[in-house]
């Protein structure tokens, strides 16, 4: 075989086999085909797409580069959910706990943030030692006796996806559905649980800006992992806001708390629970959706999930003054953006949103970049308020750089107008 041919084919429109989607796969991970040559293949696959074998072929190879964690070890059928990527999405923070608090088991490996989006792990680090970084046998250890393990990518997972997502990153290459789904799915199945629930981010604070591509995206990444084995879902729901109120590392974390403690906000705990809901019947542990609710309403009324956040935050080093007292979390020092008329709130670009917490310091542009955990955005108002002129929109939580710059995203992206508008959140459900 050779890598100019299966350049060329899949240039002119045809499908690739998966010997030669293998070839490519091992080549580029061991260093063969070079950074060159992959850049042209992905290009081609920008442009003339992949079928659905063909990107199941993908993310198995991709898979296949590194380590396929095992936690068969684990009794019961363990549980993981992704999003694809949002604004102020902490679902992760409230759900690990919030099932392993009901008896399912939350094996679940996550990113940092990069670009406008945020990461679970870069939120959690805000808790001042928080081991993100924790070895495959305590992380297996963890999720059996504590019911949940929230970790960084741990051991040698889907390398071929870290070195084809950098490319990919600097070749304009990120937004194309077989990539994407090949991209994760490679690193949920080498992630070695059971079922899965995929949130679909759908709206300009995401990745997939139209709700015909996020169900594209949803329905190969499902029939991926059904072919894999994997009970999967996919639910695609609005990220047309932020969810909730708070962008930023540590006022994610604040409301995550709020949350366990029955005091969310409705967007988000809506969120969380209709993805629990099916967790927990994926685990085998509810037989239908209104059991499911009131289970999660259960053990957030009475206290358990909030303590199963303590004994996970514990367990993983963390100092839990920080739930009991969660003002630490965010700065002291803040600033306020205003309504500049009265109206009715009718839309809020989450993507700029997300960049106002990133100047503020809350995320970074390479990975190089240092976070500050006690900064962001407290944005008060949800599409389909109502406001005074003057009326405090946002209080930001800063330090010491680009609080100009984050004032005017915010007054750029949120619209006020006459007519009042409401927002499906919860679109559709895939698998
Ligand atoms: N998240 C991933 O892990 N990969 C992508 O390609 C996009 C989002």
């Amino acid at each position: 075989m050779h890598i100019v041919d299966l350049i060329t084919k899949k240039r002119d429109g045809f499908a690739l086999t998966k010997e030669e989607i293998t070839y490519i796969i091992k080549g580029y991970t061991k260093g063969i085909i070079p950074d060159y040559q992959m850049s042209a293949f992905l290009m081609a696959v920008y442009f003339q797409q992949m079928n659905h074998e063909e990107a199941t072929y993908l993310a198995l190879a991709m898979r296949d580069s590194g380590d396929i964690i095992d936690l068969s070890a684990i009794e019961g059928i363990k549980v993981d959910k992704h999003s694809t990527g949002g604004v102020g999405d902490k679902v992760t923070l409230i759900l690990g706990p919030l099932l392993a608090s009901l008896g399912a088991k939350v094996a679940k490996m996550s990113g940092r943030g990069l670009g406008h989006t945020g990461g679970t792990i870069d939120k959690l680090e805000s808790i001042p030692g928080y081991q993100v970084e924790v070895d495959i046998h305590d992380f297996i250890q963890q999720v059996e006796t504590l019911g949940v393990a929230i970790v960084g990518q741990s051991g040698d997972v889907a390398p071929a996806d870290k070195k084809i997502y950098a490319l990919r990153d600097v070749t304009a290459t990120i937004d194309s559905i077989p990539l994407i789904a090949a991209s994760i799915m490679s690193k949920k199945l080498a992630s070695g649980t059971d079922a899965i629930c995929l949130d679909v981010k759908v709206g300009h604070g995401a990745f997939m800006k139209e709700e015909k591509d996020a169900e594209e995206l949803a329905k190969l990444m499902v029939e991926i992992g059904t072919l894999a084995g994997k009970k999967m879902t996919a639910i695609l729901t609005g990220m047309d806001e932020p969810l909730g109120h708070k962008i930023g590392n540590g006022l994610e974390v604040y409301e995550a708390i709020e949350t366990l403690q029955g005091k969310g906000p409705q967007d988000l705990v809506e969120v969380t629970f209709v993805i629990g809901e099916q967790l927990l019947m994926d685990a085998g542990l509810a037989k239908d959706q209104s059991e499911a609710r009131k289970m999660l309403e259960k053990t957030i009324a009475d206290g358990s999930a909030f303590n199963k956040f303590a004994e996970l935050v514990a367990a993983q080093g963390g100092d839990t003054s920080y739930l009991f007292d969660k003002e630490k979390l965010i700065s002291k020092k803040t600033a306020f953006v205003k309504a500049s008329k009265s109206g009715y709130i009718t839309d809020i670009n989450a993507l700029d949103i997300g960049k106002a917490a990133g100047r503020l310091g809350a995320g970074r542009e390479t990975m190089a970049d240092v976070i500050y955990p006690e900064v962001g955005v407290d944005l008060h108002v949800k599409i389909g308020d109502k406001v005074e002129k003057d009326d405090v929109i946002a209080t930001l939580y800063i330090r010491d750089k680009g609080v100009g710059e984050a004032i005017k995203l915010i007054e750029h992206a949120v619209i006020i107008g006459k007519e009042k508008k409401t927002v499906t959140l919860i679109k559709k459900t895939i698998g």
